[in-house]
């Protein structure tokens, strides 16, 4: 399952449930190895503390203060999601609850006084339904680039390859392919119906651009780079992108489109490695990554090695 980044959706579908029984935070002896039911520990520099059923610490004959309600928000936060635990924690505070939080890998967990469980859960439901009622979702729009959008397009391909996705490594400075795509809006083989870019609510959230390529002197697209804002990624905006740029180069009468990227993900759209169809990668090392997709005027008997646009020589 994909864990939620967006956070409205997040507050609307977040499910909270309250655990049986009562929890206390508590230390645990020095050097005594964990035992019994613990549900969360921390180890500090001065020693570990527990989270446990109220109960297994009396046994334990283990000493605590603060006796809690435990609430899971059952929805599939990311770790990388921001703004849940302080929207959470704003709506508890106004209602002058207290509350700490754990975050296990798959859920958040808040611990509040047990007198205030009832309350919690209730501030909590008004939390998912106020963003539950919202206006339907806004609406994607695919639209051609205009020179305007050009900052932003460039700053989002930046955000998008921040992180290489051939080595998965931070990029250090400016990611290569915004260098690339700056040449490719000014180079002779910029085609302004292939720049698309994908707009939410006014916000430049997506851009795919194909430019003109060839095999010996049949013209082909070469798209690439194509990129989403990572907060929005996994959300179908790629996927409108790619069925965009096919709509497209088949009403145009384009004959095919070549790309560089992981034939996991371009095989959805019907790419593939370009040799099956007798096209050799610009650099013999792409090998099956290099993709082409025929489209509904391919000519056949195609031969030669593929060709990109001027800039991407660099
Ligand atoms: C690659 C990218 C454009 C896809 O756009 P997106 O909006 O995130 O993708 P979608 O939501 O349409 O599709 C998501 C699906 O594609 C898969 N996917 C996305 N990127 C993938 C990749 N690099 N390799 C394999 N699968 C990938 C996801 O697993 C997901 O599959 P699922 O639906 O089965 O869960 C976007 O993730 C992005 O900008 N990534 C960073 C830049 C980049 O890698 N660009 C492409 C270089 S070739």
């Amino acid at each position: 399952m994909t864990a939620e980044k967006d956070l409205h959706a997040l507050l609307a579908t977040m499910h909270p449930e309250l655990r049986e029984g009562e929890y206390v935070y508590a230390l645990w002896p020095h050097g005594k190895p964990l035992a019994g039911a613990i549900s969360a520990a921390v180890r500090e520099a001065e020693g570990l503390t527990v989270v446990l059923p109220r109960k297994e610490a009396d046994s334990l004959g283990l000493s605590y203060d603060f006796v809690a309600a435990w609430i899971t928000l059952q929805v599939h936060s990311s770790l990388e999601a921001i703004g849940l635990t302080a929207a959470v924690s704003a709506a508890l505070t106004e209602a002058k609850i207290s509350c700490n939080v754990l975050a296990g890998f798959h859920h958040d967990h808040l611990l509040v006084p047990v007198a205030d469980a009832e309350r919690a859960l209730e501030v909590l439901h008004e939390l998912v339904s106020a963003n539950g009622e919202h206006k339907p979702a806004p609406e994607l729009v695919l639209r051609s680039e205009e020179p305007a959008d050009r900052p932003a397009i460039l700053a989002l391909t930046a955000a998008a390859f921040a992180i290489s996705p051939a080595s998965g490594e931070h990029v250090d400075g400016e990611p290569e392919e915004v260098k690339l795509l700056a040449r490719l809006f000014e180079c002779q083989e910029y085609l302004p119906a292939f720049s698309i870019v994908a707009e939410l609510d006014g916000e430049i959230v997506g851009h795919v651009i194909s430019t003109r390529g060839w095999v010996g002197e049949l013209e082909l697209l070469g798209l690439g780079p194509i990129g989403v804002v990572p907060r929005l990624q996994r959300h179908g905006i790629g996927t409108a992108l790619m069925n965009e740029t096919v709509a497209r180069a088949n009403t145009a009468g384009e004959r095919g489109i070549a790309l560089l990227g992981s034939p996991e993900y371009y095989s959805r759209f019907g790419f593939v490695p370009s040799t099956s169809l007798g096209v050799a990668p610009p650099e013999a090392g792409w090998a099956a990554h290099f993709q082409l997709l025929p489209l509904a005027v391919w000519p056949g008997g195609v031969s030669g090695t593929f060709r990109y646009a001027d800039p991407f020589a660099g």
